[in-house]
């Protein structure tokens, strides 16, 4: 077990039930999909997990009970919107070196060899690191969100969206490589998205959202095979365009 949620609860001002008592757990390893559409409170529960959002109720229990630090270096998230997330004011250096606030133990040259080592992980060339984010198209950039997120050798990855944004050729691009960096890095991945053909192809395990909700977890055959809830078969037809028997 990675991390573990229970019971989390968020009404935002203004009376929107974004979490209504979702409990979740995370396993070392696994690649945990969470799908359901858009304003079921997704993103919510991704935040709050992060320490964004302040839960009403509930409780987030990262293994190990680490610090905050520690927290921040193991986990880290990809923002769905890579024209948003990279401020365009900093440099390529200045957007890694900044993960590295967390490594106050690093020296130049080690924090140098790190940001070299993302880069060629994301495939990326080495040389950009004195170039702005409007110097890349959207996939290049996602790949700098997630160049950033690998800086502090992380163990958990939120990917909240993180190719919804992109062209399908890119998309699929960005997945291969997602694929690849959690095999190589061991890391965990709770990847998040509205699209279930996406979902599918990269996660094991699948929970389903709705209404601020888990409404289904299994596994994946399980979940597409015999999908115990009916927003689950209604999403599943909607996404594939086939029936699925009750
Ligand atoms: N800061 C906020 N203040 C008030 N309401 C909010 C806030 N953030 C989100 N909400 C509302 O909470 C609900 C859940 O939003 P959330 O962004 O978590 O959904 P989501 O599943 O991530 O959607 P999407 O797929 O579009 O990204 C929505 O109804 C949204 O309008
Ligand atoms: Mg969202």
């Amino acid at each position: 077990m990675i991390l573990r949620i229970e019971g989390l609860c968020k009404t935002y001002p203004g009376g929107v039930k974004a979490l209504d008592g979702v409990s979740l757990d995370i396993r070392a390893g696994e690649n945990l999909g969470l799908v359901g559409e858009s304003g079921c409170g997704k993103t919510t529960l991704a935040r709050a997990i992060m320490g964004l959002v302040a839960p009403d109720k509930g409780t987030v229990i990262f293994h190990g009970h680490p610090g905050r630090r520690e927290f921040c270096r193991q986990v880290r998230m990809v923002f769905q919107d890579p024209f948003s997330s990279l401020d365009p004011r900093y440099s390529v250096r200045a957007i890694l070196n900044e993960a590295l606030r967390l490594e106050p133990r690093m020296t130049t040259g080690e924090g140098l060899t790190r940001m070299r080592r993302v880069l060629d992980l994301v495939r990326m060339p080495r040389d950009i690191l004195s170039r702005y984010p409007h110097e890349f198209s959207g996939g290049e950039r996602q790949r700098l969100a997630i160049a950033r997120a690998l800086m502090t050798e992380p163990s958990l990855l939120i990917l909240d969206e993180a190719v919804s944004s992109l062209d399908v050729l890119v998309q699929k691009d960005i997945v291969l490589m997602l694929e690849d960096l959690q095999q190589r890095l061991r890391m965990t991945y709770f990847f998040i998205s509205h699209n279930l053909r996406v979902v599918r192809r990269l996660s094991r395990k699948i929970a389903v959202m709705t209404g601020g909700r888990i409404v289904e977890y299994a596994d994946r055959d399980e979940v597409f095979n015999r999908p115990s809830h009916p927003y689950t078969r209604a999403l599943i037809q909607a996404a594939f365009n086939y029936e699925v028997a009750p």
